[in-house]
C-alpha cells in the first residue's frame, strides 16, 4: 500500500465506521447479500480481504454466527484495531498478496472495496484461486465504472480514471479457473446534505485523498451550488458483486 494511501486509513480509521453508517439498514442489506452470494455455511472458513474495520464482518456476525473466527486481514494496523476483540474475529496484520500466497484450506473469501489498491491483482487473483478447497467461493465486489454519488466533477473524473474495470478483473476471474458470474446489487440511500458535505470534508473515501484540502474547499463550493435547494441527497449505491467458483 503506498503512503498516501496508508496515511489516509490510519486518519480515518477511529471514525471510518461513523462515517459509512449513514444507514444501518444498508450495512445490513450488504452483509445479507454477501451471505447469499457466498452461500455462508455454519462450518465455513471465511476470510475478509482488505476487512478495514470490519464494518461488514460485524454485519455479518449479526446475522449468523460461523463456528471459526473470521480472518480479518489488513495492511492498516488502525483500521484493524477498530475489530471487536472477541472470538468471532481473528485480525491478520498482512499485505493481501502476501497472505495470497500463504492462506490455504479456505472455504469463503471475501474481498470488498481493496482490490483498486492492489498492483498485482493477476497474482493476488492467482494466489487466492489456489488458497481455496474445491467448491470454495471468492467474492470480490467493487464500485462500477462510473457512480451516482454526488460528488464534484473533479473528484468523479478522476473516480473514471482511476478505477478498475470490473470486466478486466472478470478476465482475471476466468482465466485462472473461477466459474465466474457478475451481478449488479443496488441500494437507494438518502443522505443528508449537511452530513454528506461533512463525509466529503473528512476524505470518506480513499479517493478523496488526491486532493489538496484547497480542491476539497472548491468541491464542497461547487457541490454547495449544485444542490442549494435540496436538504437531502438521493441517489443510488451500486456495487458490482463477482462470485467466482472453484
Ligand atoms: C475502502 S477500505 C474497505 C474496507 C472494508 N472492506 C469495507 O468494505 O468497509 C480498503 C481497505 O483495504 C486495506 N488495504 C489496502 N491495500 C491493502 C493491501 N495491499 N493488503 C491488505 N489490505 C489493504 C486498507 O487498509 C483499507 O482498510
Amino acid at each position: 500500500m503506498n503512503q498516501r494511501i496508508q496515511k489516509h486509513y490510519s486518519n480515518i480509521a477511529h471514525n471510518y465506521d461513523a462515517l459509512w453508517t449513514y444507514n444501518p439498514d444498508f450495512i445490513k442489506f450488504v452483509a445479507k447479500n454477501i451471505i447469499e452470494k457466498l452461500e455462508l455455511q455454519v462450518n465455513d472458513k471465511l476470510v475478509d480481504l482488505g476487512c478495514g474495520t470490519g464494518l461488514f464482518t460485524k454485519g455479518i456476525c449479526k446475522q449468523m454466527q460461523l463456528k471459526y473466527p473470521i480472518l480479518c486481514v489488513d495492511s492498516s494496523s488502525e483500521m484493524l484495531k477498530q475489530i471487536p476483540v472477541n472470538h468471532s474475529y481473528e485480525p491478520i496484520f498482512m499485505d493481501a498478496v502476501e497472505f495470497s500466497s500463504k492462506a490455504n484450506n479456505l472455504d469463503k473469501i471475501l474481498l470488498k472495496e481493496m482490490i483498486h489498491h492492489v498492483p498485482d491483482k493477476n497474482k493476488l487473483i492467482a494466489n487466492l484461486f489456489n488458497s481455496l478447497n474445491p467448491g470454495g467461493i471468492f467474492l470480490l465486489i467493487l464500485l462500477p465504472p462510473t457512480i451516482e454519488y454526488p460528488l464534484f466533477e473533479l473528484a468523479k473524473k478522476t473516480y473514471e480514471e482511476v478505477q478498475p474495470h470490473y470486466k478486466t478483473i472478470e478476465t482475471i476471474f476466468k482465466d485462472v479457473g473461477f466459474k465466474t458470474e457478475v451481478s449488479f446489487v443496488s441500494y437507494p440511500l438518502s443522505i443528508d446534505k449537511v452530513r454528506y458535505f461533512s463525509m466529503v470534508k473528512n476524505r470518506y473515501m480513499s479517493l478523496l485523498s488526491r486532493f489538496t484540502d484547497g480542491e476539497i474547499q472548491e468541491g464542497l463550493e461547487e457541490m454547495s451550488a449544485k444542490y442549494l435547494s435540496q436538504s437531502t441527497l438521493d441517489f443510488n449505491d451500486t456495487f458490482v458483486f463477482m462470485v467466482g467458483k472453484k
